[in-house]
């Protein structure tokens, strides 16, 4: 695939896939590897949309250069300044000495920033709603602020109905390996821009007003059809919403007592008629996951040792990204265990603090060492409770 991405027939796909990459952003496991998304517009003015990744510039290079077909690029607009897209921005511009950056004024400080000078003479600085005329058409700016910095700006095509989304609407993953849109946009969405809900729906309330065929976002896949799908699941997430039917458990286990009793409590829900039970181990499976799952299911329950007088640090990390991500609108289960002083449920309870509309569980489960009489008897309390 790569540049071979059919877009229309004066907009090219020219970004570039990463196998290599071993942390995306330097903390998301990126299992089919990512892409690093850019396009031009081959109008009577030819804009190229943002550049790829570091390693990536030879690459890009060449795709630029094919789809280019000996004609001279006039600008290059910057909608994201994180490093994966504005990396090869001084290559770009050794390259076209007669181009011109386009760009907001928060992005033209972070280029300064970042690689040293910010093409002074050579730089447009454009606002939300503001254009630039290729020729066959207007291209408009959408200041898209904290999607996922400051600076973003999308833009949006009126000639083929494309909104150029940069971050927004991205995904983990290659071009080159499919897989399904929404396990790895819904991670991404999470871990990346879940904190800043209120600034996509700001976004989304602006893309309503446009009339869009397709979403050409800097990671992931281009999106031409069923629009209304991503969308609707950019509302549902942004607005904290309960995308799926089922219960989220999240564990740590030192010697396997506390995830046997989530391996019951799961199967209980199960035989409850619980949907769908989605168990997380927190010292061993991708934390990213979890994250995802507590935000798309409604309700999640929390399941750690007591250690230090307190909660496992696995589990203590993994409530703190909750919380720093904004988690909210949800319903919490506590279960904790301990073998002289169980206090992992109260530390648990107290670290949702500054965590908003969070209700907890009446039920508490409190294992002493290993499940007995008494701790089965407060799950089966707990699965009712769950389930009523
Ligand atoms: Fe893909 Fe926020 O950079």
């Amino acid at each position: 695939m790569g540049s071979k991405i059919t877009i229309t027939d004066d907009i090219r796909y020219i970004g570039v896939n990463d196998h290599e990459l071993d942390l995306f952003e330097g903390q998301y496991i990126v299992p089919n590897g990512m892409a690093y998304n850019s396009y031009v517009i081959l109008d009577e003015k030819i804009a190229v949309m943002d550049t790829v990744e570091v390693h990536f510039g030879e690459e890009w290079m060449g795709n630029l250069l094919e789809a280019l077909d000996g004609r001279t690029p006039d600008y290059l607009i910057v909608q994201h300044m994180e490093p994966d897209h504005s990396a090869n921005i001084v290559r770009f511009m050794d390259a076209f000495p007669t181009a011109t950056i386009v760009a907001s004024m928060q992005a033209f400080a972070m280029l300064k920033q970042f690689y040293g000078h910010d093409y002074a003479d050579r730089k447009l600085v454009v606002k939300d709603k503001e254009t630039l005329d290729l020729g066959g058409r207007t291209l408009t700016f959408v200041s898209a602020p904290m999607v996922h910095w400051p600076e973003v700006m999308m833009t949006y095509d009126p000639k083929s109905k494309t909104l150029f989304s940069a971050d927004g609407f991205g995904k983990f993953g290659a071009l080159d390996v499919d897989e399904d849109w929404a396990c790895e946009a819904r991670r991404y969405y999470f871990g990346i821009v879940g904190k800043f809900g209120k600034q996509v729906q700001a976004l989304l309330k602006k893309a309503s007003a446009l009339e869009i065929e397709r979403i050409c976002a800097l990671h992931g896949p281009i999106l031409d059809e069923n629009l209304d799908y991503y969308l609707g699941l950019y509302n549902t997430w942004s607005s904290y919403g309960v995308e799926s039917e089922g219960i989220a458990i999240c564990y740590t286990s030192v010697y396997g007592h506390t995830k046997e009793a989530v391996e019951l409590l799961a199967a209980k829900l199960e035989e409850a008629g619980c949907p769908k039970v989605a168990v997380t181990d927190l010292a061993r499976d991708d934390m990213a996951e979890a994250v995802e799952d507590a935000f798309r299911y409604g309700t999640i329950v929390l399941a750690s040792t007591t250690y230090n007088m307190g909660v496992f640090p696995f589990m203590s990390d993994f409530i703190e990204r909750l919380v720093d991500h904004g988690y909210t609108k949800r319903r919490v289960a506590l279960i904790e265990n301990g073998t002289w002083a169980p206090a992992a449920a109260k530390t648990m309870r107290a670290k949702f603090e500054g965590a908003k509309e969070i209700e907890f569980c009446e039920n508490v489960v409190t294992i002493k060492s290993a499940l007995d009489d008494t701790s089965r008897a407060q799950l089966d309390a707990l699965v009712a409770e769950l389930m009523a």
